[in-house]
């Protein structure tokens, strides 16, 4: 629709449509549904590595166990088995009533951006940062300011100085997108004193984080402060993201509104597929399953290797540390 078209329409858009702009990973996703295409550019997992005979015995177990319930509307917290089920699989003491099952974990950045940003509220995001979580905050108006990293990760000085009054600090410790980069663990002792003693909050962002090739990532930032982050996860690199399934684990102070804010988008995340992925991560599949991700993976045939270090992110210069994408890249494929 041009201009004219626009002014002679009936329809009067909110400031905050304005803000809001096509997400270019989107974008590009669309021409990977033409045959033949492979896009390394928008960020999905090598469909070789989807379980789909898992998930065939959990649908039909689903179908004949619990069909009813299954495609019936649900509660907004999420099915109470999966909640469970996430709770028992991250690495600190989580209570599943602070889990919330979102679709997708960029439903949860959405719902964060909902409940927690004001026009021109400050938020710290990295240098540069996840372009999905912007598109998420900017509709809300925020005032976005970077804080500079190096290899270690987040520039502990240049967050002093920037977060006086800033409403959180948006980071993603693990195989940073579009960096790669994982935050050391002095780091991110440093940041999780720092962001305690700034009465800081932390958004921490880890789709990736159970990935790796060679070692394990640190603990996340959560742990070290429950209280302190909402932790945002999601079954889409380590299952499929066709599921659309994510997950938040919030502070009591924040749930109750974010769940409002949840029931006010979709009433819940899909139940079918929430009691599937409960079915298949009943009996830790998920510590088998996710190993086979990297192993499936042929690491020095990854094209974003050289892609990533030679153009788009000087800033990431080492062997790729994790099986998906840096920049948005399908490596798995490869
Ligand atoms: C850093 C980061 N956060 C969130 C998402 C959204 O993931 P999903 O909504 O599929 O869980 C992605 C997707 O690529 C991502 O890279």
């Amino acid at each position: 629709m041009n201009m004219n078209e626009l002014q002679n329409a009936p329809w009067v858009m909110a400031k905050r449509a304005k803000k809001m702009n096509p997400s270019v990973i989107r974008e590009i996703l669309k021409v990977t549904e033409k045959p033949g295409i492979i896009s390394f550019a928008g960020g999905l997992p090598s469909p070789k590595t989807f379980p789909i005979s898992a998930f065939t015995a959990a649908c039909e177990k689903v179908l004949r166990e619990d069909g009813h319930a299954a495609l019936q509307y649900a509660a907004s917290e999420g099915f109470i088995t999966l909640r469970e089920l996430v709770a028992a699989f991250l690495p600190w003491d989580v209570d599943p009533a602070q889990v919330l099952i979102t679709t997708g974990s960029q439903q949860g950045l959405d719902l964060i951006a909902k409940v927690l940003i004001d026009e021109g509220s400050r938020v710290l995001v990295e240098t540069p940062t996840y372009l999905g979580a912007l598109q998420a905050f900017a509709p809300m108006e925020p005032e976005i300011v970077g804080v500079a990293s190096d290899d270690e990760g987040v520039d502990l000085a240049d967050l002093a100085n920037k977060a006086a009054g800033a409403r959180f600090f948006y980071v993603l410790p693990n195989f940073q997108n579009p960096t790669g980069r994982t935050m050391s663990e002095a780091r991110r002792a440093g940041l999780s004193a720092e962001a305690a003693r700034l009465g800081l909050p932390l958004v921490e962002d880890n789709p990736y984080g159970d990935l790796w090739f060679d070692t394990p990532p640190p603990p996340p930032l959560t742990a070290r402060n429950p209280e302190g982050c909402v932790y945002l996860g999601s079954f889409s690199k380590v299952l499929a993201p066709g599921l659309r399934l994510g997950f938040m684990v919030a502070p009591k102070s924040l749930y109750p509104k974010l769940l409002q804010a949840k029931q006010a988008a979709d009433l819940h995340s899909p139940g079918f597929n929430q009691r599937m992925v409960a079915e298949v991560m009943k009996d830790g599949f998920l510590d088998r399953h996710v190993p086979t991700i990297p192993r499936s993976t042929n690491r020095s045939a990854m094209p974003c290797w050289a892609r990533c270090s030679s153009t788009c992110l000087k800033v990431w210069n080492g062997t790729p540390q994790r099986a998906a994408c840096l920049c948005g890249c399908a490596c798995p494929r490869v």
